[in-house]
């Protein structure tokens, strides 16, 4: 990991639950001294105490080494509320149904912040039998594609992973409810709102100038 648990975290954690030094430091079986090293910089716990240290102090150990705390008012979780993580190390891609704490190839991750699909990625949407036929009109070679395209409505998650050389398209069983998401991994994340007319095959490509890529 980039950052190791500070003082400062464990004294913020430690008066948010209202312990003494001496409390949290009987349950986990330490000193009060020790506890009062660890939040003045003077020391830090092994990293064999990370866990009954963490479960002390009611977070994560993600959380007591990230030092963000994580407060989820999200627990009756909608799915249209669901944040995707992307590792820019491995491509790993994640999902949470509400605030958290992710991490992957030792580096924290951010959520990905998704914008209205442009013109150089607007999924063209085709009813086919029960389901939908989605399609992109954009690049699938090594070093531009578009990596998955998911489809997100209240009760659930629906990812397919695309791959370079392949082709951007897929089939999902889309509802009039939902968003799909489009993640381009040199644009970013794409989204598009789902209606009944664009299900039906009816909305039109938008026909903004194009953003150059590769930049000048
Ligand atoms: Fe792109």
């Amino acid at each position: 990991m980039h950052s190791y648990v500070t003082g400062a975290t464990i004294k913020r954690l430690r008066e948010a639950k209202t312990l003494t030094q001496a409390e949290l430091a009987e349950q986990i079986d330490v000193s009060s001294k020790t506890v009062s090293k660890w939040e003045t910089g003077k020391g830090f716990p092994d990293i064999s105490l990370l866990q009954p240290l963490s479960s002390a102090l009611g977070v994560s150990i993600m959380e007591l080494m990230s030092g963000a705390a994580v407060a989820n008012g999200n627990r009756c979780a909608n799915m249209l509320r669901s944040k995707i993580y992307v590792c820019p190390v491995c491509g790993n891609i994640m999902h949470t149904m509400g605030e958290a704490v992710v991490s992957c190839c030792g580096i924290s991750l951010s959520a990905l912040e998704a914008e209205d699909a442009d013109v150089n990625h607007f999924p063209k949407i085709q009813p086919v039998e029960d389901e939908h036929f989605i399609s992109i009109d954009h690049p699938m070679t090594k070093t531009h594609y578009i990596s998955f395209i998911a489809y997100v409505s209240p009760d659930r998650l629906q990812m397919i992973k695309l791959y370079p050389e392949g082709e951007a398209q897929c089939r999902i069983r889309l509802a009039k409810h939902g968003y799909l998401y489009m993640y381009c991994n040199h644009h970013g994340l794409m989204r598009y709102k789902l209606s009944s007319s664009n299900l039906a095959g009816k909305d039109k490509r938008p026909t903004m100038p194009l953003p150059a890529w590769p930049p000048k």
